[in-house]
């Protein structure tokens, strides 16, 4: 699931027509070299968590499989943060964050957690230096840490491959060196988009085909990770997921960027009719999902994350807008940009089969008002960043 992008109204900028379909074809990186051959605290959410096993292997104990550290790189991001609140709410295991505090990351976000349960380590992925040691000390890595935002990836591409691809590769090796479990975190950008009719909806097997520097990073990272499974017998597991809300995301993204315009009194703007669908999910339940792989997904598979949230942007901007006393039509169009992916829609059928796992939010208006109810709330948390975000976007003419 893609990291929305925030401009306007518009999750992501990326398009088929941008960067087309044709030109990277869906088979140009087809099922077999990837799919087949894949080797084999906030208010929000408490009561709305993913359900996973009260006992056996998965349960929330924390101590599962030897687990009772864990390295969470990227941490003070948007769902790293919301990951790092989730064990420490629902598990016993002790979290180092390494995170190089980027201008995504927030130590705000990671406020008041518990000094004997919780290290903050400000370093970057890419440092061997920084990450060997941290990985021999600790049971397993979760790797959140991502240059995310698809429009930075179109105006400056390099921090996104030094990160995404050099980052994954050096904490791949600290992995293998240590003989550490290692889970990367990935997004349902790397299949491309779908079309608005078509009835499919992405699964394990989809052919890669990314449109985007942001997308074709991920997709990178995620081949790394299969290849040092099948060549060096790495233990992971990969996750790819659909668009996430909910509290600490950057209000450069789609939904806070919004809700926090809405609360300054700035209308939204809806790029063309708005029928561009993306699959969401309430960052919760992707936490959710993400402590179920790692306690008791099968080492070398990849399994889709998804809450069947799908929702065209027209609709989530209405939903915002009434869900903040708004009219619903409080809105402007402006000409819809050239090339949006069309449709993204997850089948998350294999980690409900085989892992057991729902998603807590059973219906996206509610995961929504308690976002708004969030941001509303903690305006201390956004309000610094907002007047740059708005001055770039406004640089881009977005
Ligand atoms: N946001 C979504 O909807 C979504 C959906 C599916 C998958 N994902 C994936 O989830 C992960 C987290 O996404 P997010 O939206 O929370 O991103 P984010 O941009 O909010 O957070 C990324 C974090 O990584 C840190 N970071 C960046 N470069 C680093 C480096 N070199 N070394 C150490 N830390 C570094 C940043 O400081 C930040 O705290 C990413 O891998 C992304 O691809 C996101």
């Amino acid at each position: 699931m893609p990291c929305a992008a925030g401009d306007a109204i518009s999750p992501d900028a990326i398009g088929r027509n941008a960067i087309g379909r044709n030109a990277i074809g869906r088979n140009a990186i087809g099922r077999n070299a990837i799919g087949r051959n894949a080797i084999g605290r906030n208010a929000i959410g408490r009561n709305a968590i993913g359900r996973v096993a009260e006992s056996g292997p998965g349960a929330l104990t924390g101590t599962v499989q030897g687990v009772k550290n864990l390295l969470v790189t990227g941490g003070a991001g948007f769902i790293g943060s919301n990951f790092v609140h989730y064990l420490m709410e629902h598990t016993d295991v002790s979290v180092t964050v390494l995170d190089k505090l980027t201008y995504a990351g927030n130590r705000a976000s990671l406020e008041g957690l518990l000094a004997d349960r919780f290290e903050l380590v400000v370093g970057d992925i890419a440092d061997a230096a920084v990450v060997d040691p941290l990985t021999e000390r600790t049971d397993a890595v979760v790797h959140y840490a991502a240059e995310s935002h698809n429009d930075n990836s179109l105006h400056d591409p390099r921090p996104f491959l030094d990160t995404n691809i050099i980052g994954t590769y050096t904490l791949l090796e600290a992995a293998r060196r240590y003989g550490k479990r290692f889970h990367h975190i990935s997004t349902d950008e790397v299949y491309g988009d779908l079309e608005l009719d078509d009835p499919e909806r992405f699964t394990e097997s989809t052919p890669y085909n990314p449109s985007s520097p942001y997308s074709s990073t991920k997709a990178a990272s995620d081949l790394l990770v299969r290849a040092w499974v099948r060549s060096f017998g790495v233990q992971a597991t990969i996750s790819n997921c659909s668009n996430n809300y909910g509290p600490y995301q950057h209000v450069e993204k789609f939904i806070p960027r919004q809700i926090t315009n809405v609360i300054d009194g700035v209308r939204p703007r809806l790029y063309g009719e708005g029928l561009n669908v993306r699959d969401w999910i309430h960052a919760n339940d992707h936490s959710s999902a993400v402590w179920t792989i790692l306690t008791r997904g099968e080492i070398g598979q990849t399994y889709l994350i998804g809450a069947d949230g799908e929702r065209n942007n027209r609709d989530v901007v209405e939903l915002i807008l009434t869900g903040m006393g708004r009219p619903a039509d409080a809105y402007d169009h402006v000409v819809d940009r050239a090339g949006h992916d069309m449709r993204y829609a997850i089948d998350s059928t294999k980690l409900r089969t085989e892992l057991g796992w729902t998603p807590g939010f059973q219906h996206f208006d509610q995961g929504l008002r308690e976002t708004i109810a969030w941001y509303r709330e903690n305006e201390p948390w956004w309000r610094p960043q907002k007047a740059a975000t708005e001055s770039k976007y406004t640089e881009l003419g977005q």
